[in-house]
């Protein structure tokens, strides 16, 4: 195929797509904000990517410090080696984290899927190390999304994502979650009350499940499935408080919300909030290469080394050096370019407020019900009638159709649906990177009024 040729739903490619309904334009050149397809069309990246890219595309300093990793060691199985670039980075890392993981580990992967697989394993092994044997369930949240390996979409609670699968996932508890515009408890207090009957809930299944369970794995801020859905205060201390309690580790899945996309170096940081393991991906290597790492706490990592010794469990391309070397750069411009600040939206002065004050004005359109979100992490929840909260028929595809009406105009978006039960309810995620400027986002804002009113038509 020649490399100018779009992909359509007609035409034969040697790549299993995602979709064999949508067409791909192909994607050849990225800089900033801004990704170029193969006919010269541009697109700003509102979403980076899938909530991906932090630092923008084509940073030349990443690409230099792969290639020099890749001229010097492309490659040892960490069966056999360990690497300067892996005990660097991971002490660097562990340095962002913070006091929580002071003295912990990191366990680097190729991305989100296979950290959450490690991270769910290792809280077995912890369990089972410190002499909890009958421990083994990993409780979650309905309305989530831990990945799409089979151990990872057992404990997801994406409808869509897992439907087909169902025979072949093994079933934990999954509990309710507050999302406060469609709060089942009609409060009126942004769910301050009834984020702790929902932090109830996790103690009942706890309890339900009799000494049975190993782990709860959370979405700080919820990611794609639900749409940028931010806790109420006090929730995310309580559920801690719970797992702490009744022996239960508490893994942060912050595979979208990690790295500071939220505006802190890890969404957790925003409630004061301590997890025994916290997984992270995409914005750690900001898409330049495959990179997922898994942080665990002192005492987990205590329990493996002074226990059997021995985590048994691996990747043959776990820690692999080019991707830790881009990581490692990432982080480095991360930091020097103050982007954690940028995507702070209570910060003064910062882009992340301006985008946020931007996407309110969205509110205005006739089929927008909700905006919300955090830092460089928002969602636009799209309804039929304001009033009522009634969402547009899942047929009609609503958030597909503004994503590919703003696809022409050059914008990128994420949409999904299902927000509402599993099925119903469209949104975007709207994710740029943290070195968008006021006058993009101004003109993203723009395109997007006007794609929402053509999906509209
Ligand atoms: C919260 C969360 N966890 C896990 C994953 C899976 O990550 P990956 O697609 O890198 O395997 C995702 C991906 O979107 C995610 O948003």
């Amino acid at each position: 195929m020649p490399e100018s040729t779009a992909i359509h739903p007609s035409t034969y490619s040697a790549i299993l797509r995602r979709s064999f309904r949508n067409a791909f334009p192909p994607a050849v050149r990225g800089e900033g904000v801004y990704l170029w397809d193969a006919h010269g069309k541009q697109y700003l990246d509102f979403s980076g990517s899938a909530a991906v890219n932090f630092i923008g595309h084509g940073v030349a300093e990443i690409a230099a410090a792969m290639t020099a990793q890749a001229k010097q060691l492309e490659f040892v199985h960490s069966s056999q080696f360990t690497t300067p670039v892996a005990e660097e980075y991971a002490a660097e890392l562990l340095g962002f984290a913070g006091k929580t993981f002071e003295g912990g580990c990191v366990y680097f992967t190729c991305g989100g899927s296979e950290s959450v697989e490690t991270a769910i394993k290792l809280a077995r092994q912890y369990q089972v190390e410190i002499g909890q044997t009958k421990r083994h369930q990993v409780i979650s949240r309905g309305q989530s999304y831990h990945g799409s390996t089979l151990g990872a979409l057992s404990v997801s609670g994406n409808k869509r994502r897992r439907e087909i699968y169902l025979p072949m996932v093994r079933e934990f508890a999954h509990v309710g979650f507050p999302y406060c515009y469609r709060c089942a408890f009609d409060c009126t207090d942004g769910c301050r009350n009834c984020g702790q009957e929902y932090a109830a809930e996790l103690q009942k299944a706890i309890e339900a499940a009799n000494g049975e369970v190993a782990a709860f794995m959370l979405e700080p801020v919820s990611g794609a499935t639900l749409g940028a859905v931010v806790p109420p205060p006090g929730y995310l201390q309580t559920v801690a408080a719970i797992c702490q309690r009744h022996g239960v580790l508490l893994i942060a899945d912050e595979v979208m919300t990690g790295m500071g996309r939220t505006g802190r170096n890890f969404a957790v940081d925003h409630w004061d909030v301590a997890p025994d393991i916290l997984v992270t991906a995409k914005g750690l290597s900001s898409g330049y290469a495959p990179l997922g790492a898994v942080m665990v706490s002192k005492r987990v990592a205590d329990a493996i080394a002074q226990g059997s010794g021995a985590f048994l469990h691996g990747f043959t391309y776990n820690s692999h050096p080019i991707s830790l070397a881009a990581g490692r750069a990432v982080l480095r411009f991360v930091q020097e370019q103050k982007l954690v600040r940028a995507a702070d939206s209570e910060h003064q002065g910062s882009i992340a407020l301006g985008l946020r004050h931007a996407l309110e004005s969205l509110r205005e359109a006739k089929s927008v019900g909700d905006v919300r979100g955090i830092g460089l992490l928002w969602a636009v929840e799209f309804v039929a009638d304001k009033d009522t909260k009634r969402p547009f028929a899942a047929q009609l595809n609503f958030a597909g159709r503004s994503a590919l009406a703003a696809m022409k105009r050059g914008l990128l978006v994420y949409p999904m649906q299902g927000c509402v039960d599993g099925v119903e309810g469209d949104h975007l995620l709207i994710a740029p990177p943290a070195v968008i400027t006021a006058e993009q986002i101004d003109w993203a804002v723009k395109q997007l009024r006007k794609a929402i009113e053509e999906a509209a038509l």
